[in-house]
């Protein structure tokens, strides 16, 4: 007979998150930034001597906190941090007691991994459903609420009218709001603020950041969230000490307070190149979302994602499939790049489309 307590059945539907990392030409297939990693940390790891690789780092990350809270006009105390947004994200889950997780569909699949790992339950609720109706997307019931703004594979933003319609409404009815802001850098203006200003306003809403991708330091473990302080605190009982290196700590920082113009111009070029691969793949007949993020979502029939993923990857280009629970989830995600290999990408689905790769 199975154990009562291990395996746990509800991690049944999990496994290892092993994405491919062989060697390829164009690796689009993981959103980091291509145009490399922020000079400002890449400064400080060139400088990491001794002491930050023997000694143990603060236990929460002070000096990226404030960094963060500094660059948000709070104090330290509203700003948890962690090992990548999925680190904040898995903490933040940990902190509340199993519930149901409800996310709007097509969504990020971590968040529902991350979800079940927690012991809730990840509740999708359709995309154009969940926009109409902000309180019917939230939910009666105290619940975790997810958003990703811009969502993940498509792209597409969500107003901050209906964001602030469900936050008001989680606020109210007791239910946990995380606003995920990974790529937000490539959607909104350097000054606005907006998604955090309304964390630090509420008492159980949580910014998600992460240095994963406009700052490219995907490998350094690098995110924070923002809140009230009673949600900060919970969120680092459940976090646990030691979690962030002293090195990443103190490069995650130098990056966040920087007033190198990397950031802007590798974002700015970004979303040219997002606008001209949006352009030249609809000239080519694909159907393809307004994207808000460093990636594009080309949508496919759900018979065509493998084969035509492996046929890519024959042409030296990776780009992750998505087989979603409706036809607006379902396609090819590629990350934006440098136009060589947004060409190559172009070239290698034309011969894909030719039945030559
Ligand atoms: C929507 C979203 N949130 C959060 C993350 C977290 O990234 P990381 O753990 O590298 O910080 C990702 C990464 O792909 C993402 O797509």
């Amino acid at each position: 007979m199975k154990p009562d307590i291990y395996p746990r059945d509800d991690y049944d539907d999990l496994g290892r998150y092993l994405p491919d990392r062989s060697p390829i030409a164009a690796d689009l297939g993981d959103n980091r930034n291509l145009w490399g990693a922020h000079p400002a940390a890449l400064a400080v790891m060139a400088d990491a001597g001794t002491a930050v690789a023997s000694e143990y780092p603060d236990s929460y990350a002070d000096e990226l906190a404030a960094a963060v809270a500094a660059k948000f006009g709070t104090s330290p105390g509203n700003v948890t941090t962690g090992a990548g947004g999925t680190g904040v994200l898995d903490a933040l889950m940990r902190a509340v007691a199993p519930t149901r997780m409800r996310f709007m569909d097509p969504g990020w699949p971590a968040a529902g991994m991350l979800a079940r790992m927690n012991g809730h339950e990840p509740v999708p609720v359709e995309w154009e459903r969940a926009l109409e109706d902000p309180i019917r997307f939230a939910g009666s019931q105290p619940c975790i609420a997810y958003i990703a703004n811009p969502g993940n594979p498509t792209g597409e933003a969500v107003p901050d009218d209906w964001i602030r319609a469900v936050y008001k409404h989680t606020e109210a009815v007791g239910s946990v709001l995380i606003i995920d802001e990974a790529y937000g850098e490539y959607h909104r203006s350097r000054d606005d603020l907006t998604p955090f200003e309304m964390a630090l306003e509420g008492e159980r809403t949580l910014c998600v950041k992460t240095l994963s991708k406009a700052y490219g330091l995907a490998g350094m473990r690098a995110g924070y969230g923002v809140g009230s302080e009673s949600l900060v605190l919970e969120v680092d009982k459940a976090r646990g000490p030691f979690v962030v290196s002293g090195v990443t700590s103190k490069a995650a920082a130098a990056a966040v307070s920087s007033d190198s113009p990397w950031l802007d111009e590798t974002i700015a070029e970004t979303r040219v190149n997002r606008e001209r691969l949006i352009d030249r793949l609809r000239q080519r007949g694909y159907s393809v979302p307004a994207s808000a993020a460093n990636f594009v979502f080309i949508l496919r029939p759900d018979d065509r994602l493998e084969p035509e993923t492996r046929q890519l990857e024959s042409c030296g280009v990776r780009v992750r499939p998505f087989a979603g629970t409706t036809a607006r989830g379902s396609g090819l995600r590629a990350t934006v790049a440098p136009w060589d290999r947004m060409q190559r990408l172009l070239d290698g689905l034309d011969l894909v489309a030719a039945g030559r790769a």
